[in-house]
């Protein structure tokens, strides 16, 4: 009953009050006094550079949004305890007083667990080592932990006024994010930590609504909020809270091994305007800018370095059209129906099968109108006042004043732009052969047995080398007979480059769905000692799960050599050294001062399909503004810096598997429904921001892991 009360409180001095609130009844959030339809775009500030971000924001508002989403990164702006970063990409000040220049809101969605296809759901990696951790469970260093970061990010908006009761533009944040699934699975812990979580988050005295997305026992005062394709059937735990949709897939990411999803616009229209026609006010697209998962902050396993997510503004930062400008249109209709929308409940009425009006008539005046046709096949004519609409399959008109149609999710208005990419440069390379390692070498570290790898590198590389030496004696029968033993080798992932005496033997690895990967294959060995190298590579950390942190990373084994005259041998439990990165990663090749650091070879020498070998080069920037590139087409798997800055993982010879079937917008969507590009590389360009460029000079660096034609990168323009 204490809730209730305080709403109507709240309610009531709204109407006289010029204060700045933020606050909500059951119809919407109230933006001093008003309550608002808001329209949301997800825009995460890392996923681009500071010099994209006033063009983006520009790009959202044209496109008529009210508001920009974020998630905060907590392992970008806190790389090791107590050490913030709150500078270049991770500039969140910055990027939020744009979106408030822009005259735009905030939705801040604080977590500090963020999922999102991030390196550990965004938390730093250091977290899981601290004494006694569990994560996201009622857990007291793991809450000490949360709390202390929530509290800096809150503090921080506070002292910058960004606040909206501040006079800035933040109107509601988010604790947690999409923590039901958990809880369903933990039980007891979990419900205490989410009351916990609430509590904490409350007491921090924002002044603007907390929300909690998919989390349907969210305490009061949170706001249970939904994320899906589609929500219209969603309400909210209590009947004082508005319907809000915190994440409407736009597309959905790629991985590695996958082809490209994409999502009709005809869908997403008639996803929003279905969940506004049944009291939905709250709609948010994710993602509205995708952006790119640079350096190695793409997480869940094997996620591309592109986050383009088929969203309405494309990775490069250019309108992905029709599907901006449709739903500009349609921003535009819902704006014009808004004060209708506020000010009543639908009354829905059923003239056929597969087909609903939804009739919003404010007693105070203005009418508008929902007419749906769920049909997925058979377009409808349908009767209401005394006209007839023609409505399409799938698809739902918004009548303004209840007459006018100014609006139907399937008929695409905006224009449909072809995007080119055009090669402006090619390179000419030197290259820098890195050698496998040896159990000797003074930097491994020597231990029985087999670790897991997140434990010995602490994700200060992708790469971990598990060495080890094998004994042949001259009187094995392999020898003579010619039937090769074969090694096997059990990992838990994610990839695995095999080296037997320096000479690469083969490469395995896992997927999304299934990162564990065995190598089982015959092998030459000599007699004596043999070098076994196996440069065992993460391709990005789990980001969701109940205790992801627990999941493991490597190669755990068992390895054995069968074939030999004692039978199978176990290497398992002997003595493996261990060396955490690459030889050109101590050296910083990726930087001007390392790469002078090594002999580099030129001309005709210059490496070609041999596994472990840096490339680099210089360049100019090209003339222009257009959007650049590289075509990495020809090359393996492996890396790339420009003037030391982390272009992302490159995997080309990764070739996407799966479903291409032709794509109808009709029918109910999921993410395998509109794949493009099976057959292909999963990612074949990469996006170089043009703020990363000096005119001249640009030092390109690239690792390859197992093999690839270095001549065929070209530097591209994407152009429309
Ligand atoms: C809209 O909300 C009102 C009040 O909660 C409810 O009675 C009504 O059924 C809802 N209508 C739809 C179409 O969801
Ligand atoms: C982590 O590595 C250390 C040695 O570096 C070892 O003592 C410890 O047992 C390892 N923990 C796990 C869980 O593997």
């Amino acid at each position: 009953m204490k809730i209730p009360v305080l709403i109507l409180i709240v309610f009531s001095c709204v109407c006289s009050s010029i204060n700045a609130t933020v606050s909500y009844d059951d119809k919407a959030i109230i933006i001093n006094g008003k309550r608002r339809i808001l329209m949301s775009g997800s825009i995460h500030y890392p996923r681009s550079t500071p010099q994209m971000w006033p063009d983006l924001i520009k790009k959202a508002k044209d496109g008529g949004l009210d508001v920009i989403q974020t998630y905060v990164f907590w392992n970008g702006h806190e790389p090791s305890p107590g050490k913030y970063n709150f500078e270049g990409r991770y500039d969140l000040v910055k990027f939020i007083k744009l979106v408030q220049q822009a005259g735009l809101y905030v939705h801040l969605r604080i977590g500090p667990y963020v999922c999102a296809e991030w390196n550990f759901g965004g938390f730093p990696v250091w977290l899981k080592y601290v004494p006694g951790m569990s994560f996201r469970t009622d857990n007291e260093p793991f809450k000490i932990a949360m709390q202390r970061f929530t509290e800096k990010i809150v503090n921080l908006m506070k002292s910058e006024k960004l606040f909206e009761p501040q006079g800035g533009p933040i109107i509601m944040s988010q604790i947690e994010n999409e923590y039901g699934p958990v809880e369903w699975d933990i039980g007891a812990p979990g419900k205490a930590y989410s009351k916990w979580a609430a509590q904490m988050a409350d007491g921090l005295k924002t002044g603007v609504p907390w929300i909690m997305c998919k989390q349907e026992d969210a305490p009061d005062p949170m706001i249970d909020t939904c994320n899906g394709f589609y929500c219209e059937k969603f309400t909210p735990n209590k009947p004082y809270k508005p319907k809000m949709f915190t994440e409407l897939w736009t597309g959905w990411f790629t991985e590695f091994g996958g082809p490209i999803p994409t999502r009709p616009v005809q869908d997403i229209a008639y996803a929003v305007a279905r969940f506004i026609q049944n009291n939905g006010s709250f709609v948010n697209y994710y993602m509205y800018h995708g952006g790119t998962n640079f350096g190695r902050t793409a997480g869940g396993l094997f996620i591309t370095t592109s986050y383009d997510y088929d969203a309405p503004i494309d990775e490069y930062g250019l309108l992905n059209e029709p599907k901006w400008g449709h739903l500009r249109d349609l921003h535009t209709a819902i704006k014009l129906i808004e004060p209708a929308l506020v000010s009543a409940y639908p009354t829905v009425t059923y003239p056929g099968k597969n087909q609903e009006i939804h009739v919003f008539k404010p007693k105070s005046g203005g009418c508008a109108a929902f007419l749906s046709n769920y049909d997925p096949h058979f377009s409808a004519k349908m009767t209401f006042g005394n006209t007839q609409y023609q409505l399409p399959p799938w698809s739902i008109s918004i009548l303004h004043d209840c007459k006018t149609e100014v609006y139907n999710t399937a008929k695409v208005k905006a224009p449909t732009t072809q995007k080119k990419m055009t090669p402006v440069g090619q390179f000419k390379w030197q290259s820098y052969n890195e050698e496998t390692p040896s159990s000797e070498d003074r930097d491994t570290l020597a231990m029985k047995g087999l670790y897991e790898q997140l434990n010995v590198t602490r994700d200060a590389s992708d790469y971990l080398w598990y060495l080890a030496e094998v004994h042949i004696s001259p009187n094995e029968h392999f020898l003579t007979n010619g039937q090769l033993p074969v090694l096997t080798v059990m990992s838990a992932g994610h990839a695995l480059h095999v080296f037997i005496n320096n000479q690469l033997a083969g490469t395995v690895w896992g997927s999304l769905k299934n990162p564990k990967l065995t190598f089982s294959q015959s092998v030459k060995l000599r007699v004596g000692v043999n070098k076994i190298s196996m440069l065992s590579v993460s391709v990005g950390l789990a980001n969701v799960g109940t205790h992801f942190e627990t999941y493991n990373v490597g190669i755990l084994g068992p390895i054995t050599l069968k074939g030999l005259n004692e039978g199978t041998r176990d290497l398992t439990k002997q003595q493996w050294s261990y060396k955490v990165g690459l030889k050109g990663e101590t050296l910083s090749l990726d930087t001007l001062d390392g790469s002078s650091s090594v002999e580099w070879l030129q001309g005709s020498l210059v490496a070609q399909k041999q596994p472990l070998t840096w490339y680099k080069t210089t360049f100019n920037a090209p003339e222009g503004n257009d959007p650049l590139a590289l075509d990495m087409n020809g090359m393996g798997k492996g890396q790339i810096w420009i003037n030391g800055e982390g272009l992302g993982r490159y995997w080309p010879a990764n070739i996407a598997h799966g479903n291409c079937d032709k794509c109808s917008y009709t029918g109910i969507y999921n993410e395998n429904k509109c794949n493009r590009y099976c057959g292909d590389p999963s990612q074949r360009w990469y996006h170089v921001p043009r703020s990363w460029l000096r005119p001249t000079g640009n030092l390109l660096v690239v690792f390859e892991e197992w093999g690839g034609n270095p001549d065929w990168i070209t530097l591209v323009k994407r152009t429309t």
